[in-house]
Formats: C-alpha cells, structure tokens, sequence
C-alpha cells in the first residue's frame, strides 16, 4: 500500500471508530493457546530487539512495570508467549527477577532456549500454566503481577474473570502491583481488518492474521474495566485507553512497596530503542498522554479516567 492510502486509510479509521456505533461482537481467537510452530515462530519474530514492531509496545510496558516494581522484586506474568517482553525488561532491571507463565509449551521452551542464551536463567523463567491460576506459577512473594496482550486470548469472560481474580487473591496475600496491556475490541469489524496493512504492512501473513483476529478477540475498554471493578472490590484499579487511536487499553494498582525507587533505571531511557522504534514509542506514549504511569508520574498518583 503507497504512503497516500495508508495515510487515508488510517483517517478513516479513526473518523469510523470515533463515530461509528459498536457493531463488532466479540469473537474468540480461533487458536486460543498458540502451539503451532510457525505462528510461534512469527509471533516471536516481531519481537526481535533490534527491528520487531513489537518493540514499543515492550518498552512502554518495561516503563510502567518498572515503575510499578520495587527495587529487587520480583514479576509473575500471565500469557507470557515466548517471553520477549521479559527479557527486554529483565535486561533494562538487572535488580529483578521474573517468572512468566503460558499454556503452550512451544512458546515456553523457545523463550527459555532464547532466555539462556541472553545469559538471564538465574533471574528470568517461563513455565508452562494457566493464567487463570496464577498463584500455582508462585514460588515465594510477587511485587507485580502483570498480563501483557494476553487477555484476548481467554476464551470466555468466565475465564478472564477467573484470571482476574487469581490477581486479586495475589494482591490481598503480597500487597502486590497489577499491570494489564492490551487492544481494546473496535467498533466495527472493518477496523480489525485494515489495521495491520496501515500498521504492519512488512510483517508475515501469519502474524497479521493474528492481529486481526486479536483485535475482534479483544475485550472492549468498557468491558475490561467492569470486570476488573467486579474482580477487585473495595480496591481502586486505574483504568485509561489509547486517545485517537482508540485501540489499546491499560488498567492497573499500584502494589505496597511501588513508588520506593524514583529513576528505576536509566536503561528504560527511550534512546536504548532504534530509530523507527523510538519514534514508535513516542507516538504510543503520546496516544496515552493523560495516563499519569505512562507519562512519567510516580505510580501513587495514577488517576482514573472514566471509561
Ligand atoms: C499474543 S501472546 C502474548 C505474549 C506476550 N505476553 C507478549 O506480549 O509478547 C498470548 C499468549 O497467551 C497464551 N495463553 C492463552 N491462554 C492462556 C492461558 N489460559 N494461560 C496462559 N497462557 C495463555 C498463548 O499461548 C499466547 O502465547
């Protein structure tokens, strides 16, 4: 596609989205856990740390996990694929250590061959399990726990409710953070299946196909922030959405020790990213610019945003 149909695409996309009413119901992921090998592989691809597209989207959620995380602690992640994210935060918080967790053992023996050979398998481990039982994944205390573009692939909102509320039982035993990125579903079925042309245009069919089908999978921002309301009663859990590009949600609670650490690191300074990635980074941090963890603030003052 020339840069003149992207850029007219992408117009047309937030003026339907903005003003369209939600046609577009959910529908599940048609693989909810990913064993097969090349969409594994595809997955794991884009993420490479020196041209994976996913790369802004890891360094925006090593900056508010890290801002989450005290110094020294310790991160039980949900539906963590091949780990990617993990190593790339692990590398930017050398205090820390890290247990993600994921049903498909294909994605957990690829991200613990890559974890070995980034020399982190004393502080960074995948297992294989169920998100919607985090605390078998726990070994001794959590400062975080967090689930990283992973929600959408719970089949049902039974099981997301369950995930939800395996967090909250983290949370009343540890005093721990919660974390959550994710899309947020569009209105309307047209946008899933334009996205990754405008947004992705050089990356394998494989892993656009899985975009659009995440993106119908997706819970809406409305949907997400009731059930985390529901699951964590009593509790404040910050909720926020991509401005313009309304396609991205993030929902989280500061944990008892967050906020002990100022800079957490100088290695989550944006100059660690490649060209193309920072300026990624910097349209993602600019679409959440109102979202107090995301800009920079300390965590205690995450502020709600009506969903
Ligand atoms: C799109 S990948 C995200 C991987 C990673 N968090 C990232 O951002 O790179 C979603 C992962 O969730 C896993 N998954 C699906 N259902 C799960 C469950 N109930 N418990 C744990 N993992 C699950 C899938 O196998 C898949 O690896």
């Amino acid at each position: 596609m020339n840069p003149v149909s992207r850029f007219v695409r992408l117009a047309s996309l937030l003026v339907s989205e903005a003003l369209a009413p939600r046609t577009l119901q959910r529908i599940p992921e048609p693989a909810v856990v990913m064993e097969d090998p090349e969409r594994v592989r595809a997955f794991h691809d884009q993420g490479d740390p020196s041209t994976g597209p996913l790369l802004p989207v890891y360094h925006l959620n090593a900056v508010a996990t890290s801002r989450l995380m005290p110094l020294g602690g310790r991160l039980l992640d949900g539906g963590s694929g091949s780990g990617r994210n993990l190593i790339y935060l692990a590398r930017c918080r050398q205090d820390i250590r890290i247990t993600g967790l994921d049903m498909s053992g294909e994605m957990v023996s690829l991200g613990n061959a890559e974890i070995r050979k980034a020399g982190l398998e004393d502080r960074v481990r995948l297992v294989v399990g169920d998100m919607t039982d985090l605390e078998a994944g726990v070994q001794d205390r959590v400062d975080v726990v967090s689930s990283i573009f992973a929600f959408h692939h719970l089949p049902r909102r039974e099981a997301l409710h369950q995930c939800l509320e395996s967090m909250a039982r983290l949370v009343d035993r540890f005093g721990c953070a919660v974390w959550s990125f994710d899309h947020a579903r569009p209105r309307l079925r047209w946008t899933a299946d334009i996205f990754p042309g405008i947004f992705t245009p050089e990356s394998p069919d494989f892993f656009n196909r899985d975009s659009t089908n995440s993106l119908k999978a997706s819970f809406s921002f409305e949907e997400l922030s009731a059930s985390f309301d529901a699951c964590f009663p009593g509790r404040t859990v910050a909720h926020a959405r991509s401005k313009l590009l309304r396609l991205y949600q993030v929902h989280w609670m500061p944990g008892k020790r967050s906020g002990s650490i100022a800079d957490p690191s100088r290695e989550l300074n944006e100059d660690r990213l490649p060209a193309d990635a920072r300026k990624a980074y910097r349209s993602l941090q600019w679409l959440f610019r109102s979202t107090p963890l995301i800009r920079g603030a300390p965590p205690s003052a995450a502020s709600q945003e009506a969903p």
